[in-house]
């Protein structure tokens, strides 16, 4: 991706959760020139990798497979000084922008839509070998268990909410003609690099052409324009 179209897809996020009144920390809204000036005391955002995070799935058509994400909070697995066993991220999903298919190992994750458009979420169970099971699915909801056909699509309207257990596949995209979604995520610590099984295996962070200057920093920029590494080595980005 282009970092001029990255800085674009920024702005847009910022505006978008403005509107939505959902506001982000501070380190949200630092420059590349403020970030180099927090030495001291930051630790936890490195180490956890958390940030903005943006990804095509490796598509190269962020508007039709791609993702943007806000990781508010996150523990980590390698640290075990570390109190948090959770995490919390915000997402900005476009009008059928999908997250393809995959499931998680360890992470059981509540996806939330927060308002704005209504949330398609379609769901497999997984088999042994992590293909589609044509099983029914235990569906849990906002205090309701019920049960669905493999492949169905549940739709939150905002305010609505789902539990997305271990090895359960799911894909989820804005419905057309709804708007842009505002979903939330709390999870269990959250570890991309041994935790994400796609279906169809996808690029995760972009490699970014440098046309012009950031104006906010992703996680993945870090390394780069503040020399700061994860010393546990976790990678550590986040995917939802
Ligand atoms: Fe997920």
């Amino acid at each position: 991706m282009k970092r001029s179209e990255i800085n674009r897809l920024l702005y847009e996020g910022v505006d978008f959760l403005e509107k939505m009144n959902f506001k982000l920390p501070p380190f949200a809204y630092w420059s590349p020139e403020q970030w180099k000036e927090k030495i001291e005391g930051y630790d936890e955002i490195f180490y956890h990798m958390l940030g903005w995070d943006i990804t095509d799935f490796g598509s190269g058509d962020f508007y039709h497979i791609g993702l943007l994400l806000f990781t508010l909070r996150n523990g980590n697995l390698k640290n075990r000084d570390c109190p948090k066993t959770y995490a919390e991220k915000v997402m900005i999903i476009k009008e059928e922008q999908i997250t393809p298919f995959h499931f998680h190992e360890y992470k059981t994750e509540d996806i939330i839509n927060r308002g704005g458009g209504n949330l398609l979420i379609q769901l497999y169970n997984s088999t042994q070998d992590a293909q589609f099971d044509d099983t029914d699915i235990l569906v849990s909801s906002d205090g309701r268990n019920y049960t669905v056909k493999a492949g169905s699509i549940i739709r939150l309207k905002p305010g609505e909410s789902i539990t997305l257990k271990t090895k359960l596949y799911h894909q989820f995209w804005s419905e057309k003609c709804t708007g842009v979604t505002l979903a939330g995520e709390v999870s269990m610590v959250n570890d991309d690099t041994t935790d994400n099984r796609f279906y169809i295996p996808a690029g995760r962070f972009p490699d970014i052409q440098e046309d012009e200057a950031p104006v906010y920093l992703l996680a993945q920029d870090y390394v780069k324009f503040v020399n700061r590494k994860n010393p546990l080595d976790t990678g550590g980005l986040n995917v939802s």
